[in-house]
């Protein structure tokens, strides 16, 4: 028998990887290698954590940061911290409330959110059970424009405000770990905003990579004409190159996601927080650039921030604590997260998000 989801945070939880035993045991091994794999040899996944303990902070003392904080504002709503819920697919498999729970913890943090198309939830629920900012959608561009569109018309009239486009995994990653696993999702767990969405029939070629699943990926032109046909601002998430990086800001995208996505898809691509700079120094303050992959210790925010990002996002740490606790999981990994980069920002002489910058690292 599983233990049951916690309902009082154990004492010896302080830090949010501290939740990944509690979560271990009460998910079966099919979940739990859905959630850790990696790709291949999962070099990539292992770097996003390893490359932000190489940074190190440079630390600074008797500076005056009485009534610091750390709010920000984006796209003219304002949010309490930086510290985002990226899109994870299929909360259902980690919890009985899925996505309910996880919009729960966040509202009680006051984080934003980021709904997955892949949601076990349908959006409209999701919305609904919003307490703090409202959500964002991310989008998967679907085989057929008319599909993509149906989703983002459902976001935009429950209130989402913000699309997020993944362009990242149109060929899903080899994920050895979990082919060895033979991960299959369980029955009554799916995508159910999906469920309505007619999908074409598959073309057969030579190549099931280039002619099956590459036929059918989006294009820039495609993500052009949802940014052209709707009135949320929208961020591209999966850029890792400079020039993609500009060229998402040309075709008129309000910000980037730099992100691997969580090393699931190919395998030795650089750590996010490597890959940042040069990103951040490329698109010179064009939009806002957001941060995910490794993020585990508010220290990580910092160093985030520091080299230029304007807020990050985190995947696996708060699915642990949504599978260890629930909604409270949740909120308690936000809030922990939020004080260790508020100690973080003292220690290192910053009042405000603005005031962080390469100066504060030794690099
Ligand atoms: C189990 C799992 C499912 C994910 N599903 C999605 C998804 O549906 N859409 C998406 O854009 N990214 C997805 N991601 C990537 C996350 O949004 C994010 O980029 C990544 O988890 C950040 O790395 P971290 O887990 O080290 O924090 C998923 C990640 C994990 C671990």
């Amino acid at each position: 028998m599983r233990p049951q989801v916690l309902n009082a945070i154990p004492r010896d939880v302080v830090a949010v990887r501290d939740y990944e035993p509690y979560a271990r045991a009460r998910l079966d091994d099919n979940a739990w290698v859905y959630l850790t794999a990696g790709a291949a040899d999962e070099i990539t996944l292992k770097d996003n954590i390893d490359a932000f303990v190489r940074i190190k902070l440079k630390g600074r003392v008797l500076k005056d940061v009485r009534g610091g904080h750390t709010r920000l504002e984006l796209f003219g709503q304002a949010y309490a911290h930086p510290i985002f819920l990226a899109p994870v697919a299929y909360h259902r498999l980690f919890h009985p409330d899925g996505e309910l729970a996880t919009a729960m913890g966040a509202g009680a943090m006051a984080a934003n959110m980021v709904l997955s198309t892949l949601a076990t939830t349908r959006l409209e629920d999701v919305a609904a059970q919003a307490s703090g900012p409202p959500l964002w959608f991310q989008l998967y561009m679907q085989p057929e424009l008319t599909a993509s569109l149906s989703l983002v018309r459902r976001a935009e009239a429950s209130g989402y405000k913000a699309l997020v486009i993944t362009v990242d995994a149109p060929v899903s990653g080899v994920r050895n770990a979990e082919q060895r696993g033979g991960f299959t999702l369980p029955g009554g767990v799916s995508a159910v905003n999906l469920e309505d969405l007619t999908q074409p029939a598959p073309v057969v070629g030579q190549s099931v990579v280039f002619d099956t699943l590459m036929g059918r990926a989006p294009l820039w032109t495609d993500i052009e004409r949802i940014i052209t046909q709707t009135r949320l601002p929208v961020l591209i998430k999966g850029v890792l190159a400079p020039e993609d990086a500009c060229r998402a800001f040309d075709i008129g995208a309000a910000g980037i996601v730099v992100s691997n996505h969580g090393g699931r898809v190919l395998d030795t691509l650089p750590a996010t927080i490597d890959a940042l700079p040069e990103i951040a120094e490329a698109v010179d303050g064009r939009g806002p650039v957001l941060l995910d992959g490794g993020i585990r210790r508010g220290s990580d925010v910092f160093k985030a921030l520091a080299l230029g990002a304007t807020a990050v996002m985190i995947g696996r740490p708060y699915i642990h604590a949504l599978a260890a606790a629930g909604a409270l999981g949740v909120a308690h990994c936000l809030r922990t997260l939020r004080e260790e980069l508020e100690v973080c920002m003292a220690l290192s002489g910053c009042a405000r998000l603005s005031d962080i910058g390469r100066s504060d690292l030794r690099l």
